[in-house]
């Protein structure tokens, strides 16, 4: 990881600092980008020895995302890693949902994942190489987890379509840029998570939590391992992959 400039969006959160710390531990450049304050972040970063440039944006702006790019290549020279963490949860029944809600979900989750894709493509294929990871979801895969034909009131407490099919998206933006960019030497893979301790899931329901195999919620530290891996020279013939890290809670 010595040397390679990595870009990670939702930087500020739970496992997007969790994933920076562990690319700042291993010797990259980072680019850490958030609509929430990265000064601090930035700062306790630095000690680990690399550069660290904080660049506060949202990520549905394509302009400020495209710019953001520019700046990091203007700075380091390139720009090999991507990690899209920045997204947002949302609870809500398919039969009430609202519109807006749907529309904040989608567009963060997936379209502001698809800009920074598209926006590190040039600079990855003038390198002829490039690492890519998305955060998908468990609920992107297993039609969410609220049973309510054992407690119909669950349905309305953890059901989360927009997030799941926003989810479902990212994987399926990842096989096919995965195949789009092959040729380019570029590699691009999600990691799926289950329920894993962060700000996104303090709600999370206790009855939800006695279902996990492994008998607890995920680490922040246990996704940006797989993150890393995925990142590696020694992951350099899997793309395409979307990878569990889910305690058990789901096989596919
Ligand atoms: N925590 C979990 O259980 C879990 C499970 C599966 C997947 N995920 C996914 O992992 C990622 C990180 O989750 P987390 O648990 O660290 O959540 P988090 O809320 O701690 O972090 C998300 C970060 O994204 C940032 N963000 C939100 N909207 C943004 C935007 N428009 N532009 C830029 N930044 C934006 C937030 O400010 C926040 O810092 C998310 O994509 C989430 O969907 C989390």
């Amino acid at each position: 990881m010595k040397g390679r400039v990595a870009i990670i969006t939702g930087a500020a959160g739970g496992i997007g600092s969790a994933v920076a710390t562990a690319l700042a531990q291993a010797g990259a450049t980072l680019c850490l980008c958030d609509t929430a304050p990265l000064d601090a972040g930035a700062e306790a970063l630095r000690a680990h020895g690399g550069p660290v440039l904080p660049v506060q944006l949202d990520v549905t702006q394509r302009k400020a995302v495209t710019a953001m790019v520019a700046q990091v290549e203007a700075a380091f020279g390139r720009v090999d890693i991507l990690v899209n963490v920045a997204g947002i949860v949302s609870a809500g029944a398919a039969a009430t949902l609202v519109e807006a809600e749907w529309d904040r979900v989608l567009d963060i989750n997936l379209k502001g994942s698809f800009l920074c894709c598209q926006a590190v493509i040039p600079a990855m294929r003038r390198n002829g190489w490039g690492r890519i990871v998305n955060l998908g979801s468990i609920i992107g895969k297993n039609g969410g987890n609220p049973r309510p034909w054992i407690d119909p009131a669950e349905q309305d407490r953890a059901s989360n379509i927009a997030y799941g099919v926003s989810k479902a998206g990212v994987h399926a933006m990842t096989f096919f840029l995965a195949r789009e960019l092959a040729a380019d030497g570029i590699t691009v893979n999600a990691v799926a998570p289950g329920p894993i301790a962060s700000a996104m899931t303090t709600s999370f329901p206790a009855a939800l939590q006695a279902l996990i195999p492994l008998g607890r919620m995920g680490r922040a530290t246990e996704v940006a391992a797989a993150v890393r891996f995925l990142l590696s020279e020694d992951s350099g013939f899997i793309t395409g992959e979307v990878l569990d890290v889910n305690g058990g809670m789901w096989a596919d």
